[in-house]
């Protein structure tokens, strides 16, 4: 190629290249870390729909510090150890300035530890577990905990005339463990009794011989604080083995599978959760209208925690004027009347969410709203 040639035409490339590579370089990095396959796979499903929703609506409204988001999305297939690997991928090798993850406290725990180190800003939307935000000072919720969970659900039961109660907690998960601890302190300290208590693993499939053993006590009501794929069969099995009191939970029964196998077997039980779709103000409904429209599905809780937990941390950067770690971990530290799908989100000084729980009863098959519990 003639010099005089090469030397206007190079430039041309060059800027070219510059063109097409600069607003990918520019974007800005956040990690998601969910469980989008194996035994969790609703909860991974669900919160990144309602994560990836507010990306983009934040990206279509200019992005974040004159720049746009780019949410970096990878699968942890609900198993112990993924998380630990690809938060030290998405910190190595994305460089995300901040994490979104997880929904299971047991996963939020194994992650937390590696954004503490390096500074970098972790939001779980939905762990409610407290030692995650214990971790360190870079770690935070948009959800409640389960010290308020528990004692929701175990000042239910007293309510109700339920004083003798029976446990039934899934020892590979900190979620289920924790809650099952909060509820039975709540209910010893206010007149309950707890008259047995069993335990299984997540994945286990047959429960009737924990369930034989909680049926001879004599319990008003069973608290079975695990996730929705071994409460559905629990459900099932507990009916067919005669057993009629209330089976109660926590927000792990949240789950679009729960119904479809548990069927009618779980009638008459309750359990306490983050968000009702058909909660009537405007901006539940308007965020309901907007999920369908995208998906062709109802959000449950964890899409709407997912939601608030991307805004509250665009709102941070855009508050911090920056992405870089410790200004961002201020910025969302003070996160303060945050109007979430999920309520106002304002957050403690242990990084926690004080917010109402709402109680759902299952009946004919179907999840019908309670009440809502203030904390
Ligand atoms: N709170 C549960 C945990 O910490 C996860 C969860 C949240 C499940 C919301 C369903 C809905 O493990």
């Amino acid at each position: 190629m003639p010099t005089l040639l090469r030397s206007f035409l190079l430039p041309a490339v060059i800027t070219a290249a510059i063109a097409i590579h600069a607003p990918a370089q520019d974007r800005i990095k956040v990690g998601e870390f969910a469980s989008l396959t194996g035994g969790n796979a609703s909860f991974g499903q669900s919160s990144h729909k309602g994560t990836q929703l507010a990306i983009d609506d934040l990206n279509s409204a200019g992005g974040v510090l004159g720049r746009q988001l780019q949410l970096i999305t990878e699968d942890d297939q609900s198993l112990a150890g993924q998380p630990a690997t690809i938060v030290q991928k998405f910190i190595a090798q994305d460089k995300v300035v901040a994490v979104l993850g997880e929904v299971a406290s047991s996963k939020s725990l194994e992650a937390a530890p590696i954004c503490q180190q390096n500074h970098i800003p972790m939001i779980s939307p939905a762990s409610t577990n407290p030692k995650v935000t214990e971790v360190g000072d870079y770690i935070f919720r948009v959800c409640f905990i389960d010290p308020f969970q528990g004692t929701v659900m175990a000042k239910f039961a007293l309510a109700h005339g339920w004083k003798k109660v029976a446990l039934l907690t899934d020892v590979k998960q900190d979620y289920s463990v924790g809650l099952g601890e909060f509820f039975i302190k709540y209910l010893k300290e206010n007149g309950g009794e707890i008259v047995k208590e069993q335990k299984y693993s997540s994945g286990d499939k047959d429960f009737r011989a924990q369930l034989t053993s909680l049926k001879a006590a004599q319990p008003d009501a069973i608290f079975v604080p695990g996730y929705y794929a071994e409460v559905a069969l629990i459900g099932k099995q507990a009916r067919l083995l005669g057993l009629k009191m209330p089976l109660l939970g926590g927000d792990g029964w949240v789950g679009d599978s729960l119904l479809k196998v548990a069927g009618n077997s779980l009638d008459g039980s309750f359990f306490s959760c983050h968000f009702a779709a058909d909660d009537q103000s405007p901006v539940v409904q308007a965020f309901v209208k907007k999920f369908r429209a995208r998906y062709q599905e109802t959000p449950d809780d964890m899409a709407a925690l997912g939601y608030d937990s991307a805004m509250i941390l665009a709102e941070a950067m855009k508050r911090a004027g920056t992405t870089q770690g410790d200004k961002l971990r201020d910025a969302i530290a003070a996160t303060r009347n945050h109007p979430g799908i999920t309520g106002s989100i304002t957050l403690d000084e242990k990084r926690n969410a004080a917010k109402p729980a709402v109680i759902l009863t299952i009946s004919d098959g179907g999840f019908k709203f309670q009440q809502t519990v203030a904390p």
